[in-house]
This record gives C-alpha cells, sequence and structure tokens, in this order.
C-alpha cells in the first residue's frame, strides 16, 4: 500500500519577517505543488527518493535540516519504525527555491501522505500542526505561515498569536504573477535571526518601520477585497522598501524587482526569508504576466508564472 499527500506552495504577499513578531500578513498558495508518496520497506528507519527539481545547491544546502525535519514530523506523530521502516519519494510541479514554500509544502505533503499511509485520517488542523514542526528544523521559530498556506491553500491573512489568527480573503478572481528566482539559496534561520539582532539594537527605528507594515496589511486586505489592483501594487512596492531597511533585501533581489517594475508589473517585493531566493510581482493579465516574466528571463533568471487567490484543489 502506499499513501499519498499534498502540500501547496505559496507567496508571502505581504509582511514576511514581521509576521514574526505578530504584525499581520498576507499569503497565498499558489499553483505549483509537491507530493510525498510513502511505502512500506523491509529494512527499519525511512529513506528518502528526492525527485523535486530544484535550484543548484538547494538540496545539499538543506540535507541536514531535511533530516531532521522529518525526524521531527515522525516523532510528532508517533510512528515507529523500529521493525518496519518506510519509504519516501517526493515529487510533484514545485522546483524548490528560497522564498517559494519548498520546505514547508514537503513536511504538509510528507504528513498528509504518512497519515494515509497508517490510516490515521487526520484532519487539516492536525496536518498544519505536524508541519509547523517540522518546519521548525528549516526555521528554528517559524510563524506558521508557511505551513498554514500549504496546508489549506487560498489566499489567507495571518496573524502568529497564541492561537494564529487565519482568515481566508476571497476574490473572485485569481490573479496573475511572476515569482523570479535570483538562483542564490538563502537561510531563513540566519535572515530572521540577523532581523532580531538588528531590532534589538535600534527598537525606535524598528518600531516606526514595524508600524508602518501593520498599516501596510490592512491597506492591502481593502485592496484585495476591492481587487485594486494598483494600490495593490503600490503597497507591495513600500513593503519592499521596509524590507530593505530591515536589512533582508539583496542586490539581486533589488535588481529582479527593478526588471519586474519597469516591465510594467503594478508592484514587485521580495518574497520569503529574503536575502537570495524569490521576488513576487503582481502582474493582472496573461500578457503582462508573460512581458514581465520575460523581462527576467532575458536577464537569465528563472521565472515561475503562476496565480495567488485560487481557491484550494487547483491541480
Ligand atoms: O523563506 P521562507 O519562504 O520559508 O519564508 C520565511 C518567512 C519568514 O517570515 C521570514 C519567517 C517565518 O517563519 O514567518
Amino acid at each position: 500500500m502506499t499513501g499519498e499527500g499534498i502540500g501547496f506552495g505559496k507567496a508571502i504577499v505581504f509582511n514576511e519577517h514581521f509576521v514574526v513578531y505578530g504584525v499581520p500578513a498576507i499569503v497565498s498558495a499558489i499553483g505549483k505543488y509537491t507530493i510525498a508518496k510513502v511505502k512500506t520497506i523491509d529494512e527499519p528507519g525511512w529513506r528518502l527518493n528526492d525527485n523535486r527539481k530544484a535550484t543548484p545547491n538547494y538540496k545539499e544546502e538543506k540535507i541536514e535540516q531535511q533530516k531532521d525535519s522529518i525526524n521531527r514530523i515522525l516523532k510528532k506523530m508517533d510512528i515507529d519504525l523500529s521493525k518496519n521502516g518506510i519509504e519516501i519519494t517526493l515529487d510533484g510541479t514545485l522546483y524548490c527555491a528560497s522564498g517559494i514554500g519548498a520546505s514547508a509544502a514537503s513536511c504538509v505533503a510528507i504528513a498528509r501522505a504518512l497519515s494515509n499511509h497508517y490510516n490515521m485520517d487526520l484532519s487539516d488542523e492536525e496536518i498544519n500542526s505536524i508541519a509547523y514542526e517540522g518546519e521548525k528544523a528549516y526555521h528554528g521559530n517559524p510563524s506558521g505561515i508557511d505551513n498554514t498556506a500549504s496546508t489549506f491553500g487560498g489566499l489567507i491573512w495571518f496573524e502568529k498569536s497564541e492561537n494564529n489568527i487565519m482568515d481566508r480573503i476571497s476574490l473572485q478572481n485569481p490573479v496573475e504573477i511572476v515569482m523570479g528566482n535570483t538562483g542564490k539559496v538563502a537561510d531563513t534561520a540566519a535572515a530572521v535571526a540577523g532581523v532580531r539582532e538588528r531590532r534589538e539594537k535600534n527598537p525606535e527605528k524598528y518600531k516606526e518601520i514595524f508600524a508602518r507594515a501593520e498599516n501596510i496589511a490592512y491597506l492591502a486586505k481593502d485592496a484585495f477585497q476591492n481587487e485594486d489592483y494598483q494600490e495593490l501594487g503600490k503597497l507591495m512596492n513600500e513593503n519592499h522598501k521596509l524590507l530593505q531597511q530591515i536589512e533582508v533585501s539583496s542586490k539581486e533581489l533589488d535588481f529582479l524587482v527593478k526588471l519586474a517594475r519597469d516591465a510594467g508589473a503594478l508592484g514587485a517585493k521580495l518574497t520569503g526569508g529574503g536575502l537570495g531566493g524569490n521576488i513576487i510581482a503582481l502582474t493582472p493579465g496573461k500578457d503582462l504576466q508573460e512581458r514581465v516574466a520575460n523581462a527576467i528571463e532575458k536577464e537569465g533568471f528563472q521565472t515561475l508564472k503562476t496565480v495567488i487567490g485560487a481557491t484550494r484543489g487547483m491541480r
């Protein structure tokens, strides 16, 4: 018998990093996903076939975190592999890169495949909290935003608190985005730690930046609800400025953001942990999406054309 599970890729549209401190953020699942398959094998323990496509060095750099993550998931699910072990296979349409939810999607897919394989029939909430445990291996102390988007899909308002707040934002129509990959693998845990250090050193400066980030989240929610993409684009640009101020952008990210804007994107910003990884550009309509993607590709960078705001089940 083989168990199977899916986890969606994601793009943080507003307020990565700020979300770690309880500032509201907006995240969307994207139309790419990871599939995990689990089957029983004769030997004890687990082994992995990771068939996902990846940015060069991504898998090598994350290998220890990945092992730790799978062990955490197995422990949280109380799965004993001392007699019969398992083989886990990862596949799907989501390539591995920083900032697109590759780690969260794999945690969710693996948790779902294990639940399916061992007939545990776990709810989405339970899968989400198991994936959160797996994400700790990659992030240190994750906000939980990535695994939430990877589990539930759709466009989500997320606030970290004792009982995380998660509200769906419904769009009439999903909207096109382009993600641009710097090709640099980034370490989210290190990026988060850097922000913490600088925030402690400059409390006044950071207080102001964080207050503006919070304000942007509410304005962005309204703009989504009104499907006012001009306004959303402006807010994304402003959000990128704040991310520059907390020093999580990079030369390559700023370059891709500029390319996207110059090609007509309504807004563009880094997405995810930063210091490498991906940007997200808002490009309503297939023509604009194509134009922005071409401009980025012409400079030798990989892109991903997808949508945000689709409800789950977009396979
Ligand atoms: O680097 P990613 O795509 O895993 O995103 C990390 C998002 C942060 O806000 C920087 C960290 C977190 O746990 O929310």
